[in-house]
């Protein structure tokens, strides 16, 4: 596993993957088409945040993804943040077992504090800074359970891992953690891109995969490594 990432807030809609290519070493994957992460002890640091869920027998359900970049600090989108009413009902799942399922002793984690980016909202394109420093009750004491964030932005043609339990081409929510290989495009392609998400060139990147794997829904505030 790379041991430095970069980290990439998901929005609902912002995921530009398109079928263009022609590369034979092909990601046959999925997340939205990605495939299921089955590597033991993989992305330790990946959260799903969860919300009360009043219309299931299961009390919480997935609504954003989140990054431990600290022990007990994460990073997720400033979208998923922005009623502060859900936010303190939040349940953080670390990646325990690349499931979603809240086990009946696995350590959740509560928001004790959190921090907006200034500027989300301010002004077009919304995407710019849709991201949110998250404090959490308590330290996760696992080993690994950190992400390093990328100190620099990543060239095009770099090939990232995207990893959620957003939905996929066949279900809704995923119940096992997806992962697929996306490759990030330039700028240019990406503003072309007729998706209706407004993209904002040097603070957002967009990606491609063969296949058409990429985020979607509550996909938001996920990795891409
Ligand atoms: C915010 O969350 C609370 C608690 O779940 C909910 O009752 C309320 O309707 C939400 N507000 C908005 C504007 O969605």
């Amino acid at each position: 596993m790379l041991n430095s990432a970069i980290l990439m807030v998901f929005l609902y809609s912002n995921f530009v993957s398109s079928t263009d290519i022609e590369d034979s070493t092909e990601f046959q994957e999925k997340i939205y088409k990605g495939k299921d992460v089955t590597r033991k002890g993989a992305y330790p640091y990946f959260c799903s945040i969860q919300i009360p869920n009043d219309y299931d027998v299961r009390p919480y359900e997935h609504y954003c993804g989140g990054v431990l970049v600290e022990r007990n600090v994460m990073l997720t989108a400033a979208h998923c943040l922005i009623n502060a009413s859900l936010v303190s009902q939040f349940h953080n799942l670390p990646n325990y077992r690349h499931s979603r399922l809240i086990g009946k002793n696995d350590p959740i984690f509560k928001v004790e504090n959190y921090v907006i980016h200034p500027d989300f909202l301010k002004q077009r394109p919304y995407s710019m800074h849709d991201i949110a420093v998250v404090l959490l009750d308590r330290p996760d004491t696992r080993p690994n359970a950190r992400l390093q964030l990328a100190s620099r932005r990543l060239p095009v043609d770099t090939k990232v891992k995207i990893i959620g339990f957003g939905i996929t081409e066949n279900t809704y929510l995923s119940e096992v953690l997806k992962e697929a290989t996306v490759i990030i495009k330039d700028d240019k392609k990406c503003l072309d891109e007729k998706t209706g998400f407004e993209y904002a060139p040097i603070y957002n990147f967009c990606t491609q995969n063969s296949e058409g794997a990429g985020g979607c829904y509550r996909d938001a505030g996920d990795p891409a490594i």
